[in-house]
């Protein structure tokens, strides 16, 4: 373990203060994140080839997204300089996040989401931290600029990515990943959406390489939805298309670090179909008990691909499993459930539903 890091403490502000930008002022708040999961595949390593694969459970946080690693330190960091109002724009798991450590901490909260367009367990989270949700006729690259143009005339903290606090919280994922394999892995495959949460993992990596507690950086293989592929195809998606809401942005406001991340580490950033994230979601659940959320299987659906191409053989791979199934219950259901007709309470009917007789 390295001595900057305190495993046994609360919460990523407390666990990695000497590694983030907290001071004596910065309030060390904390809903328990962090320290998610790393878990080995079951059955997928052996399909892809790799020497071993893990998944790293960030679907355990708080709020049920990668979201509250960021947010902890952006949300603590507005308390710090005064604000008494935070603000997002988000395809729904930013704006659960934000709701939940504004409630914590007593600041107002505002949200701009994509109407119709953000799952109903994130729109639920939001609403049941009391958070005032304002819903547009428009994609996410709308939200996010008006979320700039209000935070810019009033006094209220911008806590998206764009904030660079969150960069600064969310880069602890990679921490965790090189603490507990021992090393940084080989390749860290996550899905892209407006590109921050790359630019943060690759940032986590690169510090912990130059201060000696890893002895590489992975290659940083990033996936997007084949309908909202901006940073494949190299230009905005004026109308972005996918099931994965999480990702369905046409303009990511992180370009930059993406692209930065992905050459840095001659990673790769690509896309995949509807049906291919589809594939994996049914996969992950069903072949490693891993219940998530569309755009997280992007990424398993990438390496799945990839690795009919590109060499796996003795590497190791971490795919970042972003947020939880349960805040999608929708695509769930509409994927896994056979109609329910309900028999009455009788042994041999239920005998025969359980295809016993
Ligand atoms: N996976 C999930 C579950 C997400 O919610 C997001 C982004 C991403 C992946 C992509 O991460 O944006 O850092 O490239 N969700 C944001 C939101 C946009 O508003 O909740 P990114």
């Amino acid at each position: 373990m390295p001595t900057t890091v305190e495993p046994h403490a609360t919460g990523v502000l407390e666990r990695y203060k000497a590694l983030l930008p907290v001071t004596d002022a910065t309030p060390l708040i904390t809903l328990g994140e962090g320290a998610t999961p790393l878990v080995r595949s079951a059955r997928l390593e052996a399909e892809v080839g790799c020497e071993a694969l893990y998944f790293k459970l960030e679907s355990c946080n708080p709020t049920g997204s990668f979201k509250d690693r960021g947010m902890v330190v952006a949300v603590a960091k507005a308390m710090e300089q005064g604000a008494k109002a935070v603000m997002c724009a988000s395809t729904g798991n930013t704006s659960a996040s934000a709701a939940a450590y504004a409630a914590r901490c007593g600041l107002d909260v505002y949200v701009i989401v994509p109407h119709g367009n953000i799952a109903e367990g994130k729109l639920a989270q939001a609403v049941a931290h009391g958070a005032r949700i304002i819903a547009i006729e428009g994609s996410f690259d709308d939200a996010l600029r008006l979320a700039r143009e209000i935070t810019d005339r009033y006094p209220i903290a911008l806590v998206n990515s764009v904030n660079p606090h969150r960069i600064e919280g969310q880069k602890t994922a990679s921490f965790e990943i090189v603490d507990v394999l021992g090393d940084a892995p080989d390749i860290l495959c996550l899905p892209v959406g407006n590109a921050g949460n790359i630019t943060a993992y690759w940032k986590g990596f690169v510090e912990y390489y130059q201060q000696e507690q890893a002895t590489k950086k992975p290659m940083m293989w990033g996936f997007q939805a084949s309908g909202a592929a901006p940073i494949v195809s190299g230009e905005p998606v004026p109308e972005p298309k996918t099931l994965a809401t999480a990702i369905r942005i046409g303009n990511p406001a992180s370009w930059q670090g993406a692209t930065d991340a992905r050459d840095a580490s001659g990673g790769a950033i690509t896309a995949v179909t509807d049906a291919e994230i589809l594939i994996a979601y049914r996969r992950l659940a069903q072949d490693e008990g891993i219940f998530c959320e569309p755009a997280s299987a992007a990424c398993v659906a990438g390496l799945m691909t990839r690795a009919n191409s590109e060499d796996v053989a003795g590497k190791t791979v971490v795919c970042v499993i972003t947020g939880s199934g349960l805040k999608d219950p929708e695509r769930a259901m509409a994927e896994f459930a056979p109609e329910l007709q309900p028999v009455a309470p009788e042994l041999s009917l239920v005998e025969q539903e359980m295809g016993l007789q």
